[in-house]
């Protein structure tokens, strides 16, 4: 095990913006003498007066004590210039984000300070081999990519460049627990881990969109209320600026050197060139003036609990019906797995889960006219709402039926546009592809990256945990459906998930 650094080991901030302040608060808590460094004259006296209130409000909030918000306080100076900080131990830098600014920052530190001082660069998408070379000693500089707010949020990419000394990713690691973070280790990729594997998340729906699939509303409440994301695509992306959003994606879609994984959307270009940038223009997908009500989503109207309702198998979503049903008093029988993998079938619908295919294209290719696919949710019995979509050549009979069976069971449905795939099975699956990927190229480790995906930008699962709790022959097949269906590159299997598949044996004829 690596030593952290000792809390009496000098650490220096330079940038005392939104996260080179926060990042200071961090490390003056957890007891090392900091001093903030801006180019702006003022800044950084402004930023220690600044982060004093902070933990003082924390105070007064019980949230630490008065002692310890005052000796962090104690701790915490502004610096006039970079010579005053020579005797630092690590230098942590949050400037801006521009290649040229950081380097010339780095070699000028070199100067200054000692052999053994560490440089951690906060970038969130500049190569941190290319920050650190043309240093002397390139092997001493990592990344520490902390997430806004630093003070508040865990998680810590420790990202290692080619040059990067294991033992200084190793104390930064070290160091950031000490500090009360989670770190992960990551190598220099573009997007590193979260920016890189939560594409999806945002591609797809905006791609559901693109193709008239639903509308946003109804987008944002099936990855909230099925899924269990705390924010909708949609909603998250106006929190986040589309302008950022939009820039991010092709930050990473050119460092990919234009992979159609990647590819940003017209329809995000469309609102960037409106200003319509998300709630700090007062409008983006969501339209947040005064007075405006939100829509609801789509679902569809109340109907009568169907007759002959049967369900087959011990599927998850076959098993949380007989709960629900049973909950609510509603008939019903068992049978054994159906030859066709249908879960449920009410009056003449035949409902499956989806299996990326489009229900018309299953429909005629298993000869059942009243197909109805139904998608994924997080927990099925506990689900709200959940998407379905009826074959072109399902008549208007059996699609009500199926709709009022998930009702009986006390699910809103919300009845799409049949296309391949259905928005929360797409993206699970997509956002688990992106993290295999990452994992056979080496970026992080599978626990690594489920780890930054819950803590980094808060979803429930991590996309690989939730690719084995689905199982990984049903990723493979929804994928595999998708790419067929679109012809497209974007939707190619991670060669991580088609090993595994054919490593457990269930690529065996
Ligand atoms: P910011 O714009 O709030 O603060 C940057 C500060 O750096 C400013 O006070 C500026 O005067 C100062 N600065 C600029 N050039 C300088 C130089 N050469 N020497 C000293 N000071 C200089 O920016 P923010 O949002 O705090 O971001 C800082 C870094 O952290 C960027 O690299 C950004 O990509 C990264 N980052 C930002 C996140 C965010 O959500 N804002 C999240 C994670 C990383």
């Amino acid at each position: 095990m690596t030593n952290p650094l000792p809390p009496s080991c000098p650490v220096s901030v330079i940038g005392s913006g939104a996260m080179g302040s926060g990042i200071a608060q961090v490390a003056a808590r957890a007891g090392h003498p900091v001093r903030l460094f801006d180019a702006r004259p003022g800044a950084a006296a402004s930023a220690v007066d600044a982060v004093c209130q902070r933990l003082s409000t924390l105070a007064a909030k019980g949230k630490l004590s008065t002692d310890e918000a005052r000796a962090a306080a104690s701790r915490l100076s502004a610096a006039a210039s970079l010579a005053d900080l020579a005797d630092s131990g690590l230098v942590i830098e949050a400037i801006v984000e521009d290649l040229e600014a950081k380097r010339g920052l780095f070699r000028e530190l070199e100067a200054l300070v000692g052999a053994d001082c560490l440089f951690a660069t906060n970038t969130s998408s500049i190569s941190v081999t290319a920050i650190a070379a043309g240093l002397h000693n390139p092997r001493r500089l990592a990344g520490m990519h902390f997430f806004n707010p630093a003070p508040v949020m865990a998680l810590v990419e420790i990202v290692s460049g080619l040059a990067t000394d294991r033992a200084t990713a190793d104390t930064l690691f070290a160091t950031a627990t000490a500090w009360g973070k989670t770190p992960v280790h990551a190598k220099s990729t573009p997007g590193f881990i979260v920016n890189r594997v939560a594409r999806p998340y945002y591609s797809e729906a905006l791609r559901l969109l693109h193709e008239c699939v639903t509308d946003i509303v109804t987008l944002d409440a099936l990855m909230r209320d099925a899924a269990g994301f705390r924010m909708g695509p949609f909603e998250l992306m106006d929190l986040i600026g589309l302008d950022v959003n939009f820039a991010v994606t092709n930050s990473i879609w050119q460092a990919f050197f234009n992979d159609p994984r990647y590819t940003p959307s017209q329809i995000q270009q469309e609102y960037v060139a409106a200003g319509w940038l998300g709630r700090k223009t007062g409008r983006g997908f969501h339209d947040y003036e005064d007075g405006v009500v939100k829509p609801d989503p789509e679902t569809a109207a109340a109907l009568p609990p169907p007759a002959g309702i049967v369900l087959h198998g011990t599927s998850p979503l076959a098993e949380a019906l007989a709960q629900r049903l049973t909950a609510r008093d509603v008939p019903f029988t068992r049978e054994a797995q159906a030859n066709d993998g249908r879960v449920a079938t009410a009056g003449k619908a035949r409902l499956y889960v989806t299996d990326g295919r489009s229900a018309t294209r299953r429909a005629a290719e298993t000869g059942t006219a009243d197909t109805v696919v139904v998608d994924l949710a997080s927990n099925y019995a506990t689900t709200s709402r959940l998407a379905v979509a009826m074959a072109e050549t399902c008549d208007n009979e059996a699609a009500d039926a199926s709709v009022a069976l998930l009702q009986a069971a006390g699910i809103a449905v919300s009845h799409l546009r049949d296309a391949p795939g259905l928005p929360v099975m797409r993206t699970v699956a997509m956002l688990a592809n992106e993290a295999s990927d990452a994992v056979n190229q080496g970026v992080a480790n599978a626990a690594a990256i489920d780890t930054a995906m819950r803590l980094g930008v808060g979803y429930p699962r991590g996309p690989l945990e939730w690719a084995d709790a689905i199982g990984l022959p049903t990723i493979r097949t929804v994928l595999a459906n998708l790419a067929d269906a679109y012809g497209e590159d974007r939707y190619r299997i991670s060669p991580l998930i088609e090993q595994r598949y054919y490593a457990a044996g269930t690529g065996q004829p």
